[in-house]
């Protein structure tokens, strides 16, 4: 899960705002808000997902049980960034906020559950939207004194930290990833580069000062994955692919290799872009890469040279074209769990770094009608193929430090604000107006993820 797709009291405890408070569901212009948000902030909507959220601000112990019943070892979440820094040009943090997550903390540690924990989950505080968002060099020192905070506060309670979820989301959604307004942007391919460099260089800053914090800590970089198939054996689909997959490395290659890759490098040259990139920025990306890769995976993607007739499906981070040999879920989104165990190869053949996979699930469509439990037979079969798969590629040699299924229990969606998009092993009683008991329901996959873990693995 992560901190405003669940916590919800988003006003509460001194919290500053983030994009996620200020935009409704997809029922009210959220895609178009995703695309310009002065169209959500020339309105004021009914109703805002983020601000009651799945309330897990307040209800955090009866889930965290639920989750050490399932027999979770890990948690994967992040720090809300305005929970800390309302504004996030603060000198001094916000307590309550910074308590907050003691608690939460303290809790999964009574269960024996590793918090795994992301500094930057699309909860950058919005006020830095005025200022252009991660286009702004000043960022990096505001997200530096962000991280040594929690860093500080929170060494000896969490080891697994990732700094910023889907980086490579700045280059498809500049909004959701780094507050950059493409309708206001002369060159939008300068904006987002400018601001991945910036992410780039903050999150090598963290790396430094978490490990003199704690040298013990495993610090991650974190990609929304998912291999680009050709469309076809024409080397004009393969030179696209090979091209749309180097695009979504070249972000994690800076973090994993400390150096731009060449292929970017040159594409930002050939494209007359350059970029504020000092001496300086270059020696902290250098001396400060990753422990581990962290990546989302939902699905492959596939692409074409000439894409115009053919048909389009829904993916994470960008829509892709349809696969013919892929099924879809009630979103548009394909199952490849061959994919999977493709793209962790990949991974690890490119970087030789651990992957941790703090995302792999499915969505759907569910109600729950006269307290009869969802019978979610389709996300267990998707997550035991998934896992079938993990198995293979670590029997492949790959090293995987960790699986958390996504998610844990029904959450707001990061695209479309709706909770009735749902993802969880456990029901969540509320719609996409706001109306609900907030009640929690073990769903079938609950009770079947209970048997996987308690057997490691060898009952699927
Ligand atoms: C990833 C995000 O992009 O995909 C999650 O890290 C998100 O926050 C997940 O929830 C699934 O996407 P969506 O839009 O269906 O919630």
């Amino acid at each position: 899960m992560s901190a405003s797709q669940a916590e919800g009291e988003a006003l509460k405890d001194g919290k500053g705002l983030v994009m996620d408070d200020v935009v409704a569901n997809a029922n009210h212009e959220r895609y178009q808000a995703t695309a310009d948000i002065d169209i959500a902030l020339r309105k004021t909507y009914d109703y805002y997902p983020s601000h009651r959220a799945i309330d897990f601000y307040n209800r955090y112990p009866e889930d965290i049980k639920r989750f050490a019943d399932l027999g979770a070892k890990a948690l994967r979440t992040s720090i809300n960034w305005a929970r800390i820094f309302p504004n996030g040009t603060e000198e001094e943090p916000n307590e309550a906020g910074l308590a907050f997550y003691d608690r939460v903390f303290d809790e999964c540690l009574k269960y024996g559950i590793e918090p795994v924990i992301t500094l930057n989950h699309f909860n950058t505080p919005f006020e830095f939207y005025y200022s252009g968002g991660w286009k702004n060099r000043e960022l990096i020192g505001h997200f530096a004194r962000y991280a040594e905070t929690v860093f500080k506060r929170y060494k000896n309670k969490v080891k697994y930290w990732m700094t910023i979820n889907e980086i490579n989301m700045i280059l498809s959604l500049p909004l959701v990833g780094g507050l950059i307004n493409p309708t206001k942007e002369e060159n939008i391919i300068q904006a987002k580069y400018q601001g991945a460099h910036y992410q780039l260089v903050a999150s090598a800053l963290a790396v430094k000062i978490g490990k003199e914090i704690n040298p013990d800590f495993q610090i991650g970089c974190m990609m929304g994955a998912g291999m680009t198939y050709p469309y076809s054996c024409n080397p004009e689909d393969v030179w696209e692919a090979y091209q749309e997959n180097e695009k979504e490395y070249a972000l994690i290659d800076v973090q994993v290799k400390g150096v731009y890759p060449y292929s970017l490098t040159n594409k930002l040259k050939r494209e007359g872009i350059e970029l504020d990139i000092t001496d300086e920025d270059l020696t902290i990306l250098k001396e400060n890469t990753v422990d581990f890769v962290g990546l989302s995976y939902y699905s492959s993607r596939l692409t074409a040279a000439d894409k115009a007739s053919l048909q389009r499906a829904g993916a994470n981070l960008n829509s892709t074209l349809k696969n013919p040999y892929l099924k879809s879920n009630d979103f548009g989104w394909q199952s490849d769990p061959l994919g999977f165990r493709i793209t962790l190869n990949e991974l690890y053949s490119r970087y030789q770094l651990p992957l941790f996979v703090v995302e792999n699930g499915y969505s759907a469509l569910e109600k729950m009608e006269d307290n009869n439990p969802i019978e979610d037979d389709y996300r267990i079969d998707y997550i035991r193929d998934h896992l079938k798969e993990l198995k293979n590629a670590m029997d492949d040699g790959v090293e995987i430090i960790g699986y958390t299924p996504w998610s844990g229990i029904d959450i707001i969606s990061a695209s479309s604000g709706m909770i009735e998009k749902r993802y969880g092993l456990i029901y969540v009683d509320l719609d996409d107006e706001g109306n609900g008991s907030l009640d929690r329901t073990p769903k079938k996959s609950y009770h079947w993820y209970q048997k996987v873990i308690s057997s490691n693995g060898a009952d699927l």
